[in-house]
């Protein structure tokens, strides 16, 4: 096994199939503490040997111990004499495999907010709970421990949960009924600050040292080839690319396909950027006429993004063909994409979207990949950014879809409204950033509807376009809420639009949350 970040102290977080494992991971990178997820099957004792981890923390899952063949960590991570964390199945299965018994919920089950009370003398694990008597957790379980495993005993309780906290300090071993890690425990991160301090970390995972590390790792993969980096413009791709350079300098080239279909001034922002300040080799493929020409009279939303993607792979292999002596290509994989998290639902999921536009291109080039940003979470890659130099507004942008304006423009595409969108969008983004918004916001948008409607300015009869402006919240763009701006913030950006922009007349709000809604309109 080869190991991603061996010069640091490990944590493995093993995965029982919880929906919110990722967010165990995120707490404790959040504490400068490396560590990853790895499902329960993968888990074996020569892995654990290799992996060598400091500290084990066994996730949550949606499986009763009770039941025959329900997952299980092989006994080894009771016996390597690291401390243990059991979060909810986690605490059940350590009760079930040292010696404890677990019953199956009769109708009992737990869910949501519920408040915990301590049981008896101090646990190094709640060092700073408790300064206000009770605290509140996030509860989600069905099955409960109903006598607890030799050596342990139990230091907080619940009215659902007599065994809420259990512990065998000891041994360091600890198992809580509820999830330490999400948003409704209030002071969860303290606890994970407690874990980690027992288990000795010493907080040795920050982006000022993964950047050495990083430079050096590609240096040795890469070695004397060139390399291939695609620039979109966002956050990822655009650290990857700074990154890659400062390892391998002139090895690497980067190209950036211009489809016809970024925002205003968008084009000449990248290319000023990465060719004249940081000197990156970079090939600007425009090809406008190209994307914009294949999508005259395509008006449904897939065969946009399908179409978008087939030229996008033609035109970035030919340009690519042009570099001699390519052997790798350079993606912004992260994290949260190289997580293989267990699924028991088993069967594939609806395809709402296809996102993936890009897919399958490293083996259609028969190109290896470099991959830098594949240990970091989306925070950790805008910290890198930010240790390599990359300006703060560059860094913090929203994220912007790889087919563009195409799918902010429903229906057939013109120039014409992809030229008025292009305008609407800028002045609503400078009405964010003026009214000091912008980093409040997960995504901000226009959309220009494909529907033309009758005003009155001055003393005549418009018939134009009506545009609707998308801001929303969200952590990981999976749910979204709607970004409450004020009736004055609206009102005086949708006169401005109006103002500003020939060919709107009209301007909407749209106040849809995801689900139902997606974030994007197409
Ligand atoms: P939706 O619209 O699905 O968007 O709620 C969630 C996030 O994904 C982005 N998005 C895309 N990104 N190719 C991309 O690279 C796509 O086809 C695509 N569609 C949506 C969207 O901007 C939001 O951040």
């Amino acid at each position: 096994m080869t190991l991603a970040a061996p010069d640091h102290q490990r944590l493995l977080i093993v995965d029982f199939g919880s929906q919110v494992t990722q967010l165990i991971a995120r707490r404790l990178r959040e504490l400068n503490v490396y560590c990853e997820i790895h499902p329960f099957q993968a888990v074996t004792p020569a892995f654990l040997a290799d992996f060598a981890p400091r500290a084990v923390i066994l996730s949550g899952g949606p499986a009763s111990v009770v039941d025959d063949g329900s997952p299980r960590p092989p006994e080894d991570v009771f016996t390597i004499g690291v401390p243990v964390l059991g979060i909810c199945y986690g605490q059940q299965v350590m009760m079930h495999m040292l010696g404890g018994q677990v019953e199956r919920g009769d109708g009992t089950a737990e869910f949501g907010r519920a408040y915990v009370t301590p049981a008896r003398d101090r646990l190094d694990l709640l060092t700073g709970w408790f300064l206000d008597a009770r605290e509140q957790v996030w509860m989600s379980h069905g099955d409960h421990v109903s006598a607890l495993a030799p050596g342990f005993a139990v230091y907080a309780t619940s009215p659902g949960a007599p065994f809420a906290v259990t512990a065998d300090p000891a041994r360091h071993f600890y198992a809580v009924q509820f999830h330490p890690e999400v948003h409704h425990t209030p002071n969860g991160r303290t606890l994970y600050e407690n874990f980690v301090r027992i288990a000795g970390f010493t907080g040795d995972w920050t982006m000022g040292a993964y950047r050495d590390e990083a430079i050096a790792r590609i240096r040795d993969q890469v070695g004397e080839a060139r390399v291939i980096c695609g620039l979109s413009g966002g956050v990822d791709s655009s650290v990857a690319a700074v990154l890659i350079h400062e390892a391998i300098g002139e090895q690497l080239t980067c190209v950036f396909v211009d489809h016809g279909l970024l925002r205003q001034n968008e084009a000449d922002e990248v290319v000023g950027m990465f060719r004249d300040a940081y000197n990156i080799p970079l090939i600007h493929a425009e090809e406008q006429e190209l994307f914009l020409g294949a999508l005259e009279g395509v008006s449904d939303p897939e065969e946009k993004r399908k179409t978008i993607g087939r030229l996008f792979i033609d035109v970035f292999q030919r340009e690519a063909g042009k570099i001699e002596g390519a052997e790798y290509l350079a993606q912004g994989t992260l994290y949260p994409d190289v997580i293989e998290s267990v699924s028991f639902s088993g069967g594939p999921s609806v395809t709402i979207k296809s996102h993936h536009n890009v897919g399958g291109l490293p083996e259609k080039m028969g190109l290896k990949l470099v991959e830098p940003l594949r240990e970091l979470f989306k925070d950790e890659v805008r910290a890198l950014g930010r240790e390599l130099g990359l300006p703060d507004a560059f860094i913090g942008r929203h994220p912007f879809p790889g087919p563009g304006l195409a799918i902010r423009c429903p229906g057939e595409i013109t120039r014409e409204k992809l030229a008025i969108l292009r305008r609407a969008d800028a002045v609503f983004i400078d009405q964010i950033r003026r009214h000091g918004l912008y980093d409040e916001i997960w995504q901000a948008f226009a959309a220009i509807l494909p529907v033309r409607t009758v005003g009155v300015m001055g003393d005549g009869r418009t018939y134009d376009y009506a545009c609707a402006l998308r801001a929303v919240t969200s952590v990981d763009g999976m749910t979204a809420d709607v970004y409450p701006f004020t009736h004055e913030f609206l009102g005086e950006t949708a006169t401005r639009i109006i103002n500003e922009v020939r060919g709107i007349n009209r301007v909407t709000y749209d106040i849809t949350s995801k689900p139902p809604g997606t974030i994007e309109w197409e």
